[in-house]
């Protein structure tokens, strides 16, 4: 099992990939760490800890962080996520406190404890990342390494923006934290539009029908953010989740290694990611370890592990 700290921004694909890693094995989440992004952080906030005990997990640590980029205001996504970032989900409000320690500080703690043996999932803007590498300039180095949902990198005809055309949402959203993570020197592996945004790796109808069968709190609340967001939006993209599923099982994917290049201009390559080749023996993005960044997935068999595992009756 691969100790995770994960820091999100809940959002209907966060919380599907939430109730994913409640069903996996391969997964022990040691906290939870929140964003703004899709929602504001005082929603990022109540919905991760709604999920989770809405999924008898109320026990895992939810602390909150950043409620704006680093140097821009806060752009939500609530027109695609639903008024409160949950499609049209009614969990109940939290019960649990947030934990008192900001984001930056409970990631620090969490590798510090377990040097080597913790892997950060970041499925959000990268703005609570960046402070903690900023502030704690060891923890790079103390991650087992960093799995983050991001970018746009052209390795495939899917790998072009989606919240403008040059940039994927999460680096849009925060590109100066962006470029602080993928220079921190961290071992990173990205998961971009270039793999979830290819149709072979979207939930469609015929998924929604099997999840639908399922009868716990888990497979319910799938099936009501899936069909919103195909009622909404067409198709269900699975972002967040196909970036859990590295953790799960990497031979889903190939990747590709690279120096990853962040644009933080104003214009419209604002977000926009790029690949350098590395030259022979060249470190990757500004530190020591390689940069990989995926450049296929088996659709088809990482959304059968997706539905088998939102529909064995063994968990909540
Ligand atoms: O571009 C998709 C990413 O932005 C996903 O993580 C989604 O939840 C939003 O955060
Ligand atoms: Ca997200």
């Amino acid at each position: 099992m691969q100790k995770v700290v994960w820091d999100m921004d809940p959002g209907i694909d966060d919380a599907l990939s939430l109730i994913l890693a409640l069903r996996s094995p391969e997964v022990g989440i040691l906290g939870i760490t929140v964003v703004a992004g899709n929602a504001p952080l005082e929603m990022t906030g109540s919905n991760a800890r709604r999920v989770l005990e809405h999924l008898d997990a109320g026990n895992i640590p939810v602390a909150a962080g950043a409620a704006k980029p680093l140097c821009r205001p806060l752009e939500d996504a609530l027109g695609y996520h639903g008024p409160y970032g949950l499609g049209d989900s009614s969990l109940p409000p939290p019960a649990a406190s947030l934990h008192p320690e900001p984001a930056w500080d409970f990631l620090s703690r969490a590798a510090l404890e377990a040097p080597g043996e913790v892997t950060l999932l970041a499925t959000g803007p990268l703005t609570n990342v960046a402070c903690a590498f900023e502030r704690h300039p060891q923890l790079p180095g103390l991650l087992a390494g960093v799995v983050l949902m991001g970018g746009a990198y052209g390795l495939t005809s899917y790998g072009r923006g989606n919240r403008t055309p040059a940039a994927e949402f999460n680096i849009w959203q925060d590109p100066e934290a962006a470029r602080v993570v993928f220079d921190s020197g961290a071992g990173i592996l990205a998961v971009g539009l270039d793999v979830s945004m290819g149709p072979a790796a979207c939930l469609g109808a015929r998924h929604l029908e099997r999840i639908r069968t399922g009868q716990t709190p888990a497979a319910c609340l799938a099936a009501q953010l899936v069909q919103y967001e195909m009622r909404h939006h067409g198709c269900c993209r699975m972002h967040d989740p196909l970036a859990l599923a590295v953790l799960i099982d990497a031979s889903l994917f190939r990747f590709v290694s690279g120096k990853v290049e962040v644009m933080v201009t104003d214009g419209p390559e604002r977000g926009a990611t790029r690949i350098s080749p590395l030259d022979n023996g060249q470190e990757s993005s500004g530190g020591s370890r390689p940069t990989q960044i995926a450049s296929a997935v088996d659709g088809a068999r990482f959304l059968e592990l997706f539905v088998s595992r939102i529909l064995d009756e063994r968990h909540v």
